[in-house]
């Protein structure tokens, strides 16, 4: 009797052990998977996104999502595109439905706009400030200004590398999100400044007013999921990826207008 009680408790002793050893190993499966591998979501064509009907359509991006990495990743252009500028884009048509607003160009809208208005402001700065956006970027272009922008430049800021300094500096010193632009004055002079969220120099009383012929885009959804923090490197990034030939012809259409 005494070893069939023997025999008992070191059944029980052994399947408690069995039990807590099974757990552990649960708990560690629980706790460390597998690794996973996680497949890259195939990217969309920037075609085939399409505002709702409205007075407002998407500009046309004029490059693939991935055209501009290294510097601006495929995942971050797309997002920004695809779901940043479209529902700017949709909430500017919706906030100006049945209105006058309907019938005038964003930069007519701008010009006569009531900055407590604030869908308008700040879904039609989205809009207009995206659109050009867009617009000044380009994979593989040139990697200065040349013309009359280029002696534009050198006279209002002395170089080349003076303005960018300048530019990357306002860039960076935004607080918040926001925007860094490059404009033509009212003297006809280029001048750097920044603007707050959508604001944008062709509102009333910004803090910086012309005619915009280069933005920036440093709100954190335009460069977080690559750089972080890291704004400065965004923006030195951002001058690898300047359509500098656009931003000539946005200066001589300045000029004459
Ligand atoms: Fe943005």
């Amino acid at each position: 009797m005494k070893n069939v009680r023997i025999l008992l408790s070191a059944f029980v002793l052994m399947s408690v052990m069995q039990s807590c050893k099974d757990k552990n190993n649960l708990e560690e499966v629980v706790a460390v998977p597998e690794p996973q591998k996680i497949e890259a979501a195939p990217l969309g064509n920037p075609d085939d996104v399409k505002a709702d009907e409205g007075a407002f359509q998407l500009a046309k991006l004029g490059y693939a999502y991935d055209a501009l990495a290294p510097n601006i990743d495929a995942k971050t252009m797309e997002i920004h595109y695809s779901k940043h500028y479209l529902k700017y884009t949709n909430e500017l048509n919706k906030a100006i439905k049945g209105t006058d607003l309907e019938k005038k160009t964003i930069e007519e809208i701008f010009a006569t706009l009531d900055m407590e208005n604030k869908p308008v402001r700040n879904n039609g700065g989205g809009y207009y400030n995206h659109t050009m956006f867009w617009e000044v970027m380009a994979p593989n272009g040139a990697t200065a200004p040349k013309g009359a922008l280029a002696e534009a430049i050198n006279k209002d800021f002395g170089s080349f590398e003076n303005f960018k300094t300048q530019f990357s500096e306002a860039a960076t010193k935004q607080f918040g999100s926001g925007w860094a632009w490059l404009v033509l004055d009212k003297t006809g002079k280029l001048v750097i400044g920044s603007t707050s969220n959508q604001d944008n120099p062709l509102m009333p009383n910004v803090s910086i007013s012309g005619k915009p012929v280069l933005a920036l885009d440093v709100w954190e959804h335009a460069y977080y999921l690559n750089y972080q923090n890291k704004r400065p490197d965004y923006i030195t990034a951002f001058f690898n990826v300047i359509n500098w030939d656009v931003v000539g012809k946005k200066y001589d259409a300045a000029l004459v207008k």
